[in-house]
């Protein structure tokens, strides 16, 4: 099933869209402004000391904004940026040709950075601390390591599992931030933004609309926005009115908590065990999705915004999904409520 707030898997045309729609510089770049604060005040450093800026992890679900946050840095660096994903990079070869390939002062650009093997990861150590390879030739005791010097870069690491990232690679970043869903506010100026970049201009009531429905997440809220603009075109309107959008979001059947059906089927699932904690396995299993799905993309807006609870034991749906469904929620949850 196509998921509207699917956030993980994205198409071809989708990239081709997002490329066109992400800002690149900091004004466009809304919201997360503790970061955005920090970022400015590390770069405008480094560039007074004429430095390489520190290495970056970011932290945070799909679609919040880590990889346009990546750009705008390499923009205010003036910096040139190559573009990886962990997945892609198997052999230490592969490591060793993209490293070698930096000039100084480039940005190198690891996407879902927690999925590099442990052999991969001890070969950027040295890398990230050093700004030197050092390459094993020949296996046995007849194997020599040479080393080679590397320009000096920035590496930015992007991860949608902070957990899963090891301690001696966590601790080589200088600086780490974790990203925040958006409140409805910033994702409303977002909208506003790309639509007018999208000729389709949207009213403050359709952005806030499309804004209420996107679980506090740009790229959902750009996703809907298309789709209410598909909309619009079929109806020959050249603006995107509240009417038109509660119309177009209501027939995609995205409601006004920004839930879509695999939220609701996992809030369900949850409500339906009467307080006692569900473990991953079993919830993935009941709504056949992967594990790695259900932490890294459903569960954790639902978690942020008091939907349900992690405990030791598996989750539980708090008293506030059992008010939103009406439903008694059962004694346990109601004590320990009390208890906190
Ligand atoms: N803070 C922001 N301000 C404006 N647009 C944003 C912001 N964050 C993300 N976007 C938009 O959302 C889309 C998805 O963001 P992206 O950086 O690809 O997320 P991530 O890399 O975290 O999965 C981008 O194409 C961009 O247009
Ligand atoms: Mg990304």
């Amino acid at each position: 099933m196509e998921r509207l707030v699917e956030v993980e898997q994205i198409s071809f045309e989708e990239i081709k869209d997002e490329t066109t729609l992400r800002p690149s510089i900091w004004d466009e770049y809304i919201g997360q402004k503790k970061i955005k604060k920090n970022l400015q005040v590390f770069i405008e450093a480094c560039k007074i000391r004429e430095e390489v800026l520190d290495h970056i992890l970011l932290f945070g679900p799909p679609g919040l904004g880590k990889t346009t946050l990546s750009h705008i840095i390499a923009n205010q660096m003036k910096a040139s940026m190559k573009v990886t994903a962990a997945p892609t990079i198997e052999k230490a070869g592969d490591l060793a040709a993209i490293l070698t390939n930096l000039q100084e002062g480039d940005i190198l650009f690891i996407d879902e950075i927690h999925r590099l093997s442990p052999a991969i990861e001890e070969i950027l150590y040295p890398a990230m601390e050093d700004y030197r390879l050092d390459i094993i030739i020949g296996s046995g005791p007849a194997a020599q390591t040479v080393q080679i010097d590397l320009p000096k870069f920035t590496l930015i690491g992007a991860t949608t599992r902070a957990g899963m990232i090891s301690n001696p690679l966590r601790d080589r970043f200088g600086m780490h931030f974790r990203m925040n869903f958006y409140d409805t506010d910033e994702l409303s100026q977002i909208v506003n933004i790309a639509s007018n970049k999208l000729n389709k201009p949207t009213n403050e009531n359709s952005s806030i609309e499309i804004a209420r429905r996107s679980r506090g997440t740009p790229r959902v809220a750009l996703r809907l926005l298309k789709r209410v603009r598909d909309f619009a075109d079929v109806s020959g309107e050249d603006k995107i009115d509240l009417n038109r959008c509660q119309y177009a979001l209501d027939e995609l059947g995205v409601n006004d908590k920004g839930f879509d059906e695999m939220d609701i089927k996992l809030l369900e699932l949850l409500l339906s065990n009467k307080g006692r904690p569900m473990g991953l396995s079993t919830i993935a299993a009941a709504l056949s999705e992967d594990e790695g799905t259900i932490e890294e993309a459903i569960e954790p807006y639902l978690l942020a915004n008091g939907y349900i609870e992690r405990t030791a034991r598996g989750r539980i749906a708090s008293v506030k999904s059992y008010e939103l469904f009406r439903l008694t929620p059962p004694t346990i949850q109601l004590e320990k409520n009390l208890f906190e």
